[in-house]
């Protein structure tokens, strides 16, 4: 049936038809928020490059957690600045690291809120790589059992998920291993399986100081020129007991977010990141566009793609839209 007998336009006439038809929708159970942490007491400091994110101390984050559940988000991300760096990171597993007592501040005054960890070493190292470094290379092998430490770390301070986001190989097997023989076989790790070397994390690592002194992440994060080698990736996190597979970033990444779930049965995340919030943000703040409607328009394009888990900046605006 061609026009004039169909016409497409006739399930676009009014919102109750239109929303009928809708084939994506999004819920505010679907995302991660990300917090960053830092030392000190009553500080809530704005990130310039980040509009809307704030640092904070340890004890804001009571505050923060019950008006997240009240907006209906019931995950968070930790990120940790921590007090201290060294060549080793070992502020990253420190039992009263900046983390460490975040989730138990967290699990202590809002038990419902799901915390998940970002489990690396590059905020914890003087010189920002995400391993120990030896003649300006990471070294894979000797930083797999450091980042498990970090993850064990985590997991004994209460967390319900761990997330590395280092991109060193077989680092999914060994924090599997070190959780499992602790008896932390119930916490599942979401492996920032596809993460590519992006230009689009500049303003976390100014939020975060996490940029490297010298160098770049090129040598373990995947070159955004490759797809293929993202399903080897993906198969490989997999093989080694990933619950959950991430794509970062989202928008930029759509193509991937796409064959990854075509490929693979476990849930897909996707983190919609630093930079491609920061835009949105910086061109909304100077009127050229309407920056709730690209936010929107936005992350439906990273959920229509098929990412089931979105992390995103932007949650708490797009909940406060959701919720209308
Ligand atoms: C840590 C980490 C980074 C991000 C998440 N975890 C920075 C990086 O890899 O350089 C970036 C998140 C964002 O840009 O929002 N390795």
């Amino acid at each position: 049936m061609v026009f004039p007998e169909y016409r497409s336009r006739r399930l676009r006439r009014n919102p109750q038809l239109r929303s009928l038809v809708r084939e994506t929708r999004l819920s505010t159970e679907q995302f991660i928020y990300p917090l960053f942490v830092m030392p000190g007491k009553g500080i809530r400091q704005a990130i310039p490059s980040m509009p809307g994110v704030f640092r904070m101390s340890v004890d804001q984050l009571g505050a923060e957690a019950k008006e997240l559940l009240g907006l209906g988000i019931q995950h968070v991300i930790l990120f940790g600045l921590p007090a201290h760096k060294d060549a080793g990171g070992s502020g990253g597993h420190a039992k009263d690291g900046i983390i460490q007592t975040a989730i138990r501040e967290l699990k202590n005054k809002a038990p419902q809120l799901m915390v998940s960890t970002d489990v690396c070493m590059c905020e914890y190292t003087d010189h920002g790589h995400c391993g120990i470094l030896e003649d300006g290379q990471v070294n894979n092998d000797a930083t797999l059992e450091i980042l498990a430490k970090i993850a064990l770390s985590h997991a004994q301070a209460g967390a319900d998920m761990v997330a590395p986001s280092d991109m060193m190989d077989g680092r999914v097997a060994e924090i599997r291993a070190v959780l499992d023989e602790n008896n932390f076989d119930m916490v599942p790790i979401m492996s920032y399986a596809v993460k590519y070397a992006s230009a689009f994390y500049g303003p976390f690592r100014d939020a975060a100081n996490c940029a490297p002194q010298e160098g770049d992440r090129q040598g373990y994060q995947m070159d955004p020129a490759n797809s293929r080698e993202a399903l080897r990736e993906a198969t490989l996190d997999v093989d080694e007991g990933a619950d959950i597979l991430m794509v970062k970033p989202a928008v930029a990444y759509l193509d991937i977010i796409r064959s990854l779930r075509d490929e693979f049965d476990l849930p897909i995340a996707a983190y919609h990141v630093s930079g491609e919030y920061a835009m949105i943000k910086a061109a909304a703040a100077n009127g050229w566009i309407d920056g709730d409607r690209v936010m929107h328009e936005t992350l439906l394009s990273i959920s229509r793609a098929g990412a089931d888990i979105i992390i995103t900046y932007g949650a708490k605006e797009m909940a406060k839209l959701l919720n209308g």
